[in-house]
């Protein structure tokens, strides 16, 4: 294969080959995100050749299931979910690996026949094995679960040359600052933070790394990528699904949980922090963590810098579709968002001044996530046509999903005898540079973890910074129920108070 259609990210993955004899234990192992994410994203670690040759899948939920079974499933969910096909050589490899312990999440008991079956595999293996712990159920059971992981001594299992046992917490990362506060601390109580991996699936994406790639590898933007030279940030994560089955989840969730408070603020920390002094872990996340602590609290109230909204009923697709409150498991009063805009002031020497947009909302116009960054307006005086002033702002976006890339809006002349400009858009698309077959987030997440490297986690203070944020308005937004809440058709871009949050400072949202 040519060297330029190579996926890019393979030549670095060569360091992931070292991963250590490893076991993975799942818990809820019979839950969506399993049949849907963790499961296909072995298998194609598998595929890749990316996971290590001793390898073992062990399942750990409450329902008794033969390990036959289990297997099954597991070999339906590739069949259904994975991005390539299930290939007997390498499925039927991971299969004769793979087992189920049956127990609950607060039963000592079974933690220890855990443990017990774990020291069955290294006794048969004859060598011990890391374990990574996959937690992947509720979050009402993280606590039990981390806890009996303490009291079974799994947690302190140590395999040497630095690979401790691992736990991956899946989200929600708490509903609050104080809920974080105390979900941090049980897992202190257990494990140390290098042990720790906090998932956050926009990480795991090609675009976002590519952001950092993009930034900091490139001599053009570090002089532009500040207030000098930059008017405003715009941050869209929308989505043209609604709460489909999951109202129950959704209702005590939100928009401003479920995608602005981690996924969002993900993006915005890798858009704005200052470049780190390398490219370990530690290194990336003081600079988030710096970052997310230089925003000024929120302004709160009718006028401040939020906006809330519910989706109507509307069109998605050419078909008519419910609005929130009719869907199902959701109350006929609920005061749960399903958008949310935010304007953020960032008080540091590169972004003072300069407004930071972030809307996210289910049942958008169109599934699209992309950073904008709006550079400051030409003057004008050259290009005036009468008294219209017709010159683009120039504008960098880097596309996260779904079509992947990054455009640069220029102004430019229209070939003729007269002297008109008119904005056109340079554009890079990773499936026509590179094709379309990327690895899914959670297969570089799982990998990582695999091997240490906690680079694309949330370390624990930066859930911190980013709750302690938020908590004062999900706290206003609680008091005040339904009042001051918009609505906005489905299939919109969402509504009028959120365009009016912009206005104030004359500014539009972009169309993506
Ligand atoms: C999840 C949210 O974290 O992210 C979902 O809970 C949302 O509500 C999903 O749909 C979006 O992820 P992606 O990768 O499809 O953009």
């Amino acid at each position: 294969m040519a060297e330029t259609q190579r996926h890019p990210f393979l030549h670095g993955l060569s360091k992931h080959r070292g991963a250590p004899p490893t076991v993975v234990v799942i818990f809820g192992a019979s839950g969506d995100l399993t049949a849907r994410k963790l499961i296909p994203a072995v298998y194609n670690l598998g595929v890749d050749g990316l996971l290590p040759a001793d390898f073992f899948l062990v399942g750990y939920g409450r329902k008794a299931i033969p390990d036959e079974e289990f297997r099954t499933l597991a070999a339906d969910a590739i069949k259904e979910f994975s991005r390539r096909e299930l290939s007997h050589d390498v499925w039927d490899r991971i299969a004769a690996h793979t087992s189920y312990v049956a127990g609950g999440y607060d039963e000592k008991a079974a933690f220890d026949r855990l443990a017990a079956h774990i020291a069955d595999l290294e006794k048969k293996l004859g060598r011990e094995v890391q374990t990574l712990f996959y937690i992947s159920t509720p979050p009402s059971v993280f606590a039990p679960i981390l806890q009996n992981l303490g009291a079974s001594g799994l947690a302190g299992k140590y395999l040497g040359q630095a690979h401790h046992a691992k736990v991956i917490i899946e989200k929600p990362f708490g509903k609050d600052l104080a809920s974080a506060v105390a979900l941090n601390a049980t897992i202190r109580s257990v494990f140390a933070e290098h042990q720790v991996y906090r998932i956050d699936h926009y990480l795991g994406k090609e675009t976002v790394q590519g952001l950092l790639v993009q930034r900091f590898s490139n001599a053009i933007f570090e002089p532009l990528w500040n207030r000098n030279f930059i008017d405003s940030v715009q941050i869209t994560v929308a989505e043209e699904v609604g709460v489909g089955t999951r109202g129950g989840y959704y209702e005590q969730s939100g928009c401003l949980r479920d995608m602005i408070q981690n996924h969002t603020m993900q993006l915005l920390a890798l858009t704005a922090m200052e470049p780190p002094v390398s490219l370990d872990a530690e290194s990336i996340r003081d600079e988030k963590v710096k970052l997310l602590r230089a925003i000024q609290p929120l302004a709160l109230g009718p006028d401040g810098d939020a906006a809330r909204a519910q989706y109507a009923a509307g069109m998605i697709d050419g078909k008519a579709v419910p609005g929130y409150l009719q869907e199902e498991g959701i109350a006929k009063e609920s005061a749960t968002e399903t958008y949310a805009a935010l304007r953020l002031s960032i008080n540091n020497w590169r972004w003072q001044g300069v407004p930071f947009y972030l809307r996210s909302g289910k049942r958008m116009a169109r599934r699209v996530s992309e950073i904008a960054i709006n550079f400051k307006r030409p003057p004008g005086a050259l290009f005036a046509e009468g008294d219209r002033f017709n010159l683009a702002t120039n504008t960098l976006s880097f596309q996260i999903q779904p079509d992947e890339g990054l455009s640069m809006i220029l102004n430019t002349k229209v070939p003729g005898l007269e002297t008109r400009t008119q904005p056109v858009k340079m554009n890079f698309r990773y499936a026509t540079t590179f094709g379309s077959n990327t690895p899914e987030a959670y297969e570089r997440l799982v990998l990582d973890a695999m091997v240490g490297d906690g680079t694309l986690f949330i370390r624990g203070d930066e859930t911190e910074a980013s709750w302690k944020l938020y908590t004062p308005l999900l706290e206003a937004w609680a008091k005040a129920g339904r009042d001051g809440m918009d609505t906005y058709p489905a299939g919109s871009w969402g509504p009028p108070s959120s365009d009016a949050l912009l206005a104030k400072n004359n500014h539009v949202w972009r169309q993506p």
